[in-house]
């Protein structure tokens, strides 16, 4: 994503919004399969309402609607106020790892709500195209934290620090 404004920090709204959507994407892939298994038994004609008329299927929905607007204001908010500059001691190649993966998680955050909704009211192949995300997800939210936990405690340069309080 392009970087509007550099400052010295993230702002309040910034960080809670980072902790409110990656539970909200935690949630999703734990409990996103019960959103297939509702769809597959209404194929197999074992049930007649829509998802959203039973607990998971509905929670799901929602989330996932909840999940499309945060990111949007996410994103106001970060062409808004900006965002703090790669810390200067760490190696060229993670200022490029950052760039690429906070892209990737924005394109992601925002097309994964969409492609859900082609799933639920469009059908196939859109469903398998939406399901694609949890491995997607899971990877790079692996490399995302294993690269926090290295600024942080090895590279010791503040980087998580800064995404949990304004300092
Ligand atoms: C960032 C938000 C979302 C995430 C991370 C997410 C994640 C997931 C996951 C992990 C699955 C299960 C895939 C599998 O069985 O392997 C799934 C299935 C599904 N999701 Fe989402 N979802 C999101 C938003 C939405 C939204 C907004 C809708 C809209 C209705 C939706 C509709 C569906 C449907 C219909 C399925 C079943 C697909 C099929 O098997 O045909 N999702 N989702
Ligand atoms: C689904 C889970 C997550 C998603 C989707 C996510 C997404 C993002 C995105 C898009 C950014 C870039 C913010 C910006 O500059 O606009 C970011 C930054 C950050 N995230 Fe996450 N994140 C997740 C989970 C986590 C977890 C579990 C941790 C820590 C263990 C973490 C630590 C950080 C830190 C420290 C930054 C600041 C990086 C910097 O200032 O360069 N994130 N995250």
């Amino acid at each position: 994503m392009r970087q509007s404004r550099t400052v010295s920090n993230y702002s309040s709204l910034q960080i809670v919004l980072h902790w409110t959507i990656a539970c909200l994407v935690l949630f999703q892939l734990v409990f996103g399969e019960s959103m297939t298994e509702a769809v597959d038994a209404i194929e197999e004609g074992e049930a007649t309402g829509l998802p959203t008329d039973y607990g998971w299927g509905f929670a799901h929905y929602w989330v996932g609607i909840a999940i499309l607007a945060l990111v949007a204001l996410r994103i106001s908010a970060r062409l808004m106020h900006g965002a703090p500059a790669h810390p200067d001691h760490a190696p060229s190649w993670t200022k490029l790892g950052a760039k690429v993966s906070h892209a990737t998680f924005y394109l992601l955050l925002g097309a994964t709500p969409i492609l859900g909704l082609l799933a639920y009211y469009v059908g196939d192949p859109w469903g398998d195209i939406h399901s694609l995300a949890k491995p997607v997800f899971i990877v790079l939210i692996a490399l995302h934290v294993a690269a926090a936990f290295l600024h942080q405690f090895w590279f010791r340069d503040g980087t998580l620090s800064r995404m949990l309080s304004t300092q």
